[in-house]
């Protein structure tokens, strides 16, 4: 080997190495916010991060050779971490928003879903939708898209939240009328805790269409690619179907 075909070796290691991200493993670091079951939640026993999201990133980030390593914040935190590079994905069943894609990428969607209402038993036929809910107390989750919508209804007084359990709580002490969240989260909640979802319903209503995404620093295109392939990869050979079916018991409504 030549020293000039040494160089030329060592100066094309080189640029790979910086300037193609997916070329080397490395640990990415995933943001969420876990109080979102069944998305995103700590198992106490196991002190473990689990959920549907969980599962499908950690999934897409092993088919691309890196290590997953999450990162535990509030929910409005979660954009402004990812435009200074703290974290380098957000996993926390994240809605693409015109908004926010002003300010991060998102992967293609993963989820559907939509916001519901959750009232106390006793109120069951007084607040049925958002026009029932116009003058009412909400309680919301900061900076989701429940609490936009909130902030909507005419003469609402918002309470806002940094986690779910504390807007859920809420209700349950009577501090509010309503609770608006993504209604696959509030169902789940009542199925999997029953004694503290007692006397609360959730409406059979869905308010609004929205669809998850994982969400990228928009200057991380190859990240962006990578993890669109590994989804498009986990589609095809029934690893999305298999997560799916493992926390919603069908593989339908998607
Ligand atoms: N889908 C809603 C949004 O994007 C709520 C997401 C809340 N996620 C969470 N991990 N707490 O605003």
């Amino acid at each position: 080997m030549t020293f000039k075909s040494v160089a030329l070796k060592a100066l094309l290691g080189f640029t790979i190495f910086t300037s193609s991200f997916a070329a080397s493993s490395a640990t990415l670091r995933i943001g969420t916010e876990p109080t979102f079951a069944p998305f995103e939640f700590m198992n106490n026993a196991s002190g473990t991060y689990e959920g549907f999201d969980m599962d499908m990133i950690r999934e897409a980030v092993k088919r691309m050779g890196h290590t997953p390593e999450l990162h535990q914040m509030g929910f409005d935190s979660l954009v402004p971490s990812l435009r200074t590079n703290s974290i380098d994905i957000i996993a926390a069943a994240m809605t693409i928003t015109p908004k926010r894609q002003r300010a991060v990428a998102f992967t293609q969607p993963y989820y559907d879903a939509g916001q519901g209402i959750m009232v106390l038993e006793a109120n069951r036929d007084r607040y049925v939708d958002l026009k029932t809910l116009e003058g009412a107390r909400i309680a919301v989750q900061i900076g989701t898209t429940g609490a936009e919508m909130a902030v909507k209804i005419p003469g609402a007084k918002v309470y806002k939240y940094n986690t779910t359990n504390e807007a859920i709580l809420e209700l349950r002490n009577r501090g509010v009328d309503a609770v608006l969240l993504d209604k696959p989260v509030l169902g789940y909640f009542t199925v999997v805790n029953p004694r503290a979802a007692k006397g609360m319903v959730v409406q059979p209503g869905v308010f609004g269409a929205e669809s998850f995404g994982f969400a990228v620093n928009k200057q991380n295109t190859q990240l962006l690619k990578g993890l669109n392939e590994a989804l498009d990869a986990m589609r095809k050979d029934g690893t999305y179907d298999r997560i799916y079916a493992k926390w919603f018991g069908t593989t339908e409504r998607r």
